[in-house]
């Protein structure tokens, strides 16, 4: 009996032990995946950080475009998987522009020349490159990058793809940049209002974007969604209070999406 209770005791030693350790290497995975995700979000940022730094209209603007492309997302009821990739190509999809072969044609505010057109629809493409080195991690960026001036009916640029052949992230983002570029001033237009922008987005129903994706985003309730985004973004900023001198930078959100004036906080779940 009391050998029975000492085998019996030794096992328990033993399963408590194994259960410890089994315990810690789990909280040590988990920790350490999350420091990859922390540090894969701050890498991402940091490439954000230096587009702000080069190009500070480009930086809002493609933060506008993921404000939209993000609704038009969840709108479209795709998955959390997705809605991260449609983020991380609306946030870089522009950053080709950036090239130093571009700089000057796109700060230039004459006439594009032939040759100048020819050269800035190199600026997927360049895009790509830059980020081809994340493709192990994000497949889906450079892809999703260079397709971004795709048109749905085969006449875009660079590959010419063709309906469902360019990426759906790609998809997505190009309608949110096209009513960007609407409804902000550029080298040749005004920009128009939110219902000239809707009705272009209609125009371009399945010759420029997916249809299915179109009659999304003009659904009452994205739309809604759209125009408040839009009157939101389109406000002054306000100086953050992180930004204070001296204060340091709050760690990215680990989801790395981008929220207007709630950067640092916790990021919620797109699904929710
Ligand atoms: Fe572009």
């Amino acid at each position: 009996m009391f050998l029975a209770s000492r085998v019996y005791m030794k096992d328990l030693v033993q399963l408590s032990v194994g259960a410890a350790a089994a315990g810690g290497l789990l909280y040590r995975e988990h920790s350490m995946r999350t420091r990859a995700e922390r540090l894969s979000a701050a890498t991402l940022e940091a490439l954000l950080n230096a587009i702000d730094a080069n190009d500070a209209t480009t930086g809002a603007h493609v933060r506008r475009v993921a404000t939209y492309a993000l609704i038009l997302g969840e709108a479209a009821g795709l998955d959390e998987h997705t809605l991260h990739s449609i983020e991380r190509v609306a946030l870089f999809h522009d950053i080709g522009k950036l090239h130093e072969a571009l700089t000057d044609i796109f700060h230039d505010p004459a006439k594009l020349t032939p040759e100048e057109r020819r050269a800035v629809m190199t600026h997927p493409q360049r895009g790509a490159d830059v980020l081809a080195p994340l493709a192990p991690f994000f497949p889906d960026l450079p892809k999703g990058v260079a397709a971004h001036h795709e048109r749905w009916d085969g006449t875009g640029y660079p590959r010419g793809l063709k309906g469902r052949r360019i990426p759906l992230v790609a998809r997505v983002v190009a309608i949110a940049d096209s009513f960007d570029a609407i409804t902000h001033r550029r080298r040749y237009s005004h920009a128009r209002s939110f219902s000239e922008a809707m009705r272009a987005i209609k125009e371009g129903r399945g010759t420029q974007f997916d249809p299915d994706l179109v009659d999304v985003f003009l659904s009452p309730p994205v739309r809604a969604k759209i125009e408040k985004a839009m009157r939101k973004a389109n406000m002054p900023h306000r100086k953050q209070s992180n930004r204070r001198r001296g204060e340091a930078q709050p760690a990215p959100d680990i989801t790395f999406r981008w929220r207007p004036r709630s950067r640092g906080s916790r990021a919620r779940d797109p699904q929710t």
